[in-house]
Order: C-alpha cells, then structure tokens, then sequence
C-alpha cells in the first residue's frame, strides 16, 4: 500500500551519522548551517534551532514578551499544538474560522480583535501560501505582531514572497511528516529587528537537547521511512511513536548505532532486514527489538509536554546533509502537486488547490459530505492510504468551546490528502484522481 506519509530520506544522512564526531563545537555547526539558510532567508535577522515546532513558537513567544492572559489569534483548523505552546505561556488561544482555500479572511480576523489582540498565527497550510502580506498590512494597522506556522513549507519564495520572512518571526517542523524530515527539530526565523537583543539575550538560558534523544529521533526516521516503504506497509504507523518507543528504550539505542557503524548499512539493505525477508540477522536483532516493543506497548504510550530544548550537535549535523537537498524536496513536490493541480482542473464534486507550490500533501475538500467517506474507503481499496490525516477535530471541540467555525467544522470532516510524497508518481496521481472522480459519481 502506498502510505499517507514518507520522508524524504538521503543516504548521506547516514554517512553523516557515521562520521558524526562529538568534539565538533555547536557554534560551528550553527555556522555552517545558517550560512545556507541565508540562501533561503536572506533578510532574517536570526536564526535558532530547536526540538520541535511548537517548542520554537513558545520561545518566539517568550522573546516578544506578552502579559499574562493577552490574547493570541490561532486558526481553528490547526495542529492542537500550537495551542498548547500558548498556554503554556499563561497566554490566551482566541480562534478564528479559515476560508476553504486555507486563506484568512481579514474581516473575520477584524471582528476577534480586542484590546488584549497581540499576535496572530497564520499557518501556510500544506505549503500553500497563505495571504501573508494583506495580513501584514492588517496586523500594522492594528499594532499586533505576526507570526508565520511554516511547519508545512521550508526554503519557499513564492511571487517573491519568502514564506517565513513576512512574520515578527516564523518556524518550521522537521518531524517525521514534514517537508524536510530529521525526525524531529525546528528552526525558529527571527525578523523582528527591535526585539533581537531579548533574544539574543533568552536563547543562551535554553538547555540543549541530549544527544541519546537526538539519536532517537534520527532512528525514529530511519524506522519511519523504512517502514513507509510500499512493499511493507499496511498501516498507519504514527509519527512520533517510534521516537516515544526508542525514548522508552534509551538503552538499546547506542546498540543499534553500533550495528550501523560497524557495518556501514545502506538502505536496501536495511529495508530488506525490516521487511524480514532474506534478512540480514545483525541488523534484524535490534530491529526486531524494537518493532516488539512499538507493537506491545503502543496504546500505553502517553502524550507528554516537553521544555524547549535548543538543537544540539548530533541532529544538526544531519540537519546540515538535510538542508542541502531543499531544493530537490520542494521541485518534486511541486511536480506532483501540479499532476493533481491538471487532474481536477473544473471538478465539480470538489474544491481542489490550484497554487504551484510544493505541497506536503494534496489537500481536496468534498463538497458532498455524504460521499467523502466512501471515496477515502474506495482510495484505499485501490491501493492508497488517503483521508484526513492532520486534526480529527477542529481546535473549538479540543478547547470544548460552543462558539462555530463552520468552516473549519466542515473542513475536518471533509477534507481528503492525497500523498504528495516520494513514492508517488505521475501514474498514481492519475489512479487516485480517477478513484476520487468515480467515487463521486
Ligand atoms: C501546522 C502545524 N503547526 C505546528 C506543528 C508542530 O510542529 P512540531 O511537531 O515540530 O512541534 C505541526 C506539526 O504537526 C503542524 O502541522
């Protein structure tokens, strides 16, 4: 089955693994890595590098330095997340509704702001380009600060718009299912030239991540995109479970890292003794460790908040192999997207996305609610793993708030992704968008 998600996965990161030495200072690979993030983002301030995307937005936070309680606008159609960075915070989420084609309505936006409005969120939902610079001119009028969610998109200029350089500051994910994947990490884009010295002055006091966990999350991808490989997937595999999975099992980590230095493993390989054919039995023990492990202890895994941890040496090493191949990631997504983008030219049944961009999935709303489970059953059936796979629920039923968000209501319940990933090929697109036109008729 051709899975919803699969990171993109160069061998170099392995090589970067193996040849990873510790007694390299931070301050080099920091170096190194925002020297080709300039390409990129030429006209940011300044860069930092954390655990996760929503570890970055609660230090953004910190830095812009609001009261207790002070409002901040969050699309209601969102990872539940970011939520959970305001509130930690002592701030207050205010939500507001989304447009179908994942812009923000300025009059929407203008009837939520109050005298305790100080920031808006604006996510580029599935690396679709929000309406970043009306929005900029909204929140100037309004004295609030702009913030960017590119957890979807990374390195993309767009009518030459750089999405991540309009906001106060931005930051992008770097888990499993995002663009460019190191398992987990964020970079946090700082623009705000008034506010530079407080963070240059928090970002020192931030602990830095360990390495054990660091080596968590490279393995994390690895299973992930191992196990997202068409020829042994069968189902969901969620993801950040690995990662909870090795957290659990710090001990045998360094094993593993043993067996893949000692024998200097590429991919096939790997992927063979995953699949458990003709395995490979050094490399099969570990693994098969730990698949136990994922597959026992699964339900029990708890969902915990994390402290930001800045980036350490380990996941920016990786991250430093990772950057160099922006460009192929994005070029190829785009690619696909624009297969979709021919396929559903004047679709009825559906509200298909119409930018160039590269997509982190194909997102397709139904405009027959009736029909949407069962062309996500008939996707299936043919062979692909497609549904709404980023938030079940609108933010308002996860806040359990009374207030509507029609939109945003009707966008969860009806919104089919269609890969957009590297398995995918020009041939698939088509087989998927015929699955979707017949399921419709
Ligand atoms: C739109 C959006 N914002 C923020 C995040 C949080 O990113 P992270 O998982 O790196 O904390 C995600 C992750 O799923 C996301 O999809």
């Amino acid at each position: 089955m051709i899975p919803r998600v699969r990171p993109y996965f160069h061998k170099s990161y392995i090589n970067s693994v193996n040849e990873f030495e510790s007694s390299i200072e931070r301050e080099q690979y920091q170096n190194r890595i925002s020297q080709k993030l300039d390409r990129y983002y030429p006209n940011a301030e300044a860069f930092e590098l954390f655990d996760y995307g929503r570890n970055s937005l609660a230090v953004g936070l910190s830095i812009l330095g609001f009261q207790e309680n002070d409002e901040i606008l969050v699309p209601c159609f969102t990872c539940s997340t970011v939520l959970e960075s305001i509130i930690s915070k002592n701030l207050k989420p205010v939500l507001y509704d989304i447009e179908f084609d994942f812009s923000v309505s300025i009059d929407k936006l203008e009837r939520k702001i109050t005298s305790k409005t100080k920031a808006i969120i604006v996510t580029h939902f599935f690396g679709i380009p929000s309406n970043i610079t009306e929005i900029k001119e909204f929140t100037d009028s309004k004295g609030i600060f702009l913030i960017e969610d590119c957890a979807h998109c990374i390195g993309l200029k767009i009518d030459n718009i750089v999405l991540g350089e309009i906001g106060d500051f931005s930051f992008t994910s770097f888990g499993n299912d995002k663009p460019l994947s190191i398992g987990n990490g964020s970079l946090l884009i700082f623009n705000n030239q008034e506010y530079l010295s407080r963070f240059y002055e928090i970002i020192p006091t931030i602990e830095l991540n360990d390495e054990d966990s660091e080596k968590c999350s490279f393995l994390s991808l690895l299973f992930f995109y191992l196990n997202t490989d068409k020829s042994v997937y069968h189902n969901f595999i969620g993801v950040y479970d690995f990662y909870h999975y090795l957290m659990m099992n710090k001990s045998q980590v360094n094993s593993i890292y043993q067996e893949l230095k000692k024998k200097d493993l590429d991919i096939p390989t790997l992927t063979q003794s995953l699949s458990g054919f003709r395995s490979h039995k050094l490399v099969l023990s570990p693994f098969r460790k730990i698949i136990n492990y994922f597959i026992r202890d699964r339900s029990k895994r708890k969902r915990e908040i994390s402290q930001p941890k800045r980036m350490n040496c380990f996941s920016m090493n990786i991250l430093n192999s990772a950057i160099d191949h922006v460009d192929e990631v994005n070029t190829f997504r785009k690619r696909i997207g624009s297969y979709y983008i021919e396929n559903f030219l004047s679709n009825d049944d559906i509200i298909a996305p119409t930018s160039q961009t590269p997509f982190l999935r194909y997102s397709i709303i139904s405009k027959k609610p009736r029909k949407t489970a069962k062309v996500v059953k008939d996707l299936k059936l043919g062979g692909y793993e497609c549904g709404n796979f980023n938030w079940g629920q609108p933010l308002n039923k996860f806040l359990k708030t009374s207030e509507r968000f029609e939109n945003s209501e009707y966008i969860a319940e009806n919104i089919i992704n269609l890969p957009c990933h590297f398995d995918i090929e020009e041939n698939d697109v088509s087989k998927i968008c015929e699955i979707v036109k017949s399921g419709y008729m």
